[in-house]
């Protein structure tokens, strides 16, 4: 089955053609961060206005690098929430309104589930179950994942997400937004350990997480050093965050008794958590999966990929029922709960 997958959740418009035999056929991605820079975060109306403005040159770019026509998808796949309710709202038009014009479904999908099976896209694809570590500017959650739909929440932040802290961080430290890349070039040229910032929650007996006190912790120290010291407090930063998500996956591992770890969102990106999460799984005897590079962040394709899973699962009649009445008509969910989820249908 031929799948066209949408994504445009936030600041990235994200188009792909996945085959669910042949696999990912072809992807294509717009980042507009360097439309938002100038405003130091995503201004949600600018957001959906260049979702508009990209998304059907994108779909005709990866059809053509796909080489299939339009009469040939099966499905068309998009992120119905979370996100920007104007911007998911894009991509949702446009996904109805091309499949109710080719006579196929149109699957609304979650996109912390296109997130979270994105590692299924790399070539040594992790088996199932998995503990799944989602960390990305809205989210930071561990979920236990037992099949595709079977999603269960273990812990997630009480505060900020691990990627939000991230940003504001770098934007206390004067770097451009998203911070995420910037800060953590900043933090390959200091030294952690130099200056001590607090782990929260890192011996809370649960695994739920905190981010905002180190920000704020951050705040303070700055007041106290010069610029010269800005690369260690930035590596001090990286270093307290990869800490607690590492420590926080490895009690979830031991918990579940899970061997294989999956790391989904922007923030898995992050070269010093990566060096982390892997020394310390494997001293468990665990392994850790990660999304090819490029698809850690947002992108059509993991979107195409779970409903391309959720058909194989279930079948085309069971994911997209005949003479919905609902037909043509649609929502967009701008907070939507994961583990809501079940196989056959997306909520
Ligand atoms: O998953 P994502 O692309 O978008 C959503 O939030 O859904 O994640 C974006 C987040 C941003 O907060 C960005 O700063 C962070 O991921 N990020 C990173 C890195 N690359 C992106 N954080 C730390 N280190 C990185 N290398
Ligand atoms: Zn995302």
């Amino acid at each position: 089955m031929l799948i066209l997958g949408i994504e445009s959740s936030c600041d990235e418009t994200g188009l792909a053609v996945y085959d669910t035999q042949r696999g990912l056929l072809a992807d294509a991605l717009h980042s507009q961060v360097a439309m938002h820079n100038e405003y130091g975060g995503v201004v949600p109306e600018l957001a959906s206005r260049d979702h508009v403005r990209r998304v059907v040159p994108l779909a005709r770019q990866v059809l053509a690098s796909a080489g299939v026509a339009l009469a040939d998808l099966d499905a068309i796949a998009y992120t119905a929430g979370p996100g920007l309710a104007g911007a998911l709202l894009v991509g949702a038009a446009v996904a109805e309104a091309l499949a109710l014009a080719l006579g196929v479904p149109a699957l609304p999908v979650h996109h912390l589930e296109g997130h979270l099976l994105s590692p299924m896209l790399s070539p040594e694809p992790p088996a199932l179950p998995f503990l799944a570590l989602l960390v990305s500017g809205g989210h930071s959650q561990l979920m236990a994942v037992r099949a595709v739909g079977d999603y269960q929440l273990l812990g997630e932040t009480v505060d900020d997400a691990a990627g939000e802290a991230f940003d504001k961080t770098a934007k206390l430290l004067g770097l451009p937004y998203p911070g995420g890349p910037a800060l953590s070039a900043l933090a390959a040229k200091g030294r952690a350990g130099r200056f001590r910032l607090p782990r929260p929650m890192l011996h809370s007996d649960n695994l739920d997480m905190s981010f905002s006190g180190l920000k704020t912790a951050v705040a303070t120290l700055l007041r106290e050093v010069g610029s010269d010291d800005h690369a260690d407090v930035a590596a001090e930063f990286q270093e307290a965050v990869a800490e607690l998500l590492s420590t926080k996956a490895m009690h979830a591992l031991a918990q579940t008794g899970f061997e294989r770890l999956v790391v989904a969102g922007g923030v898995g990106a992050n070269l010093r958590l990566r060096a982390r999460l892997d020394s310390e799984a494997a001293a468990r005897g665990a392994r850790v999966f990660y999304p090819p590079l490029r698809l850690c962040t947002d992108n059509g394709a993991m979107i195409a990929f779970a409903a391309g899973l959720r058909l194989t699962a279930v079948g085309l009649a069971a994911a997209a029922p005949a003479g919905d009445p609902a037909r043509g008509s649609f929502n967009v969910r701008p907070r939507w709960d994961l583990a809501s989820l079940t196989a056959a249908h997306p909520a």
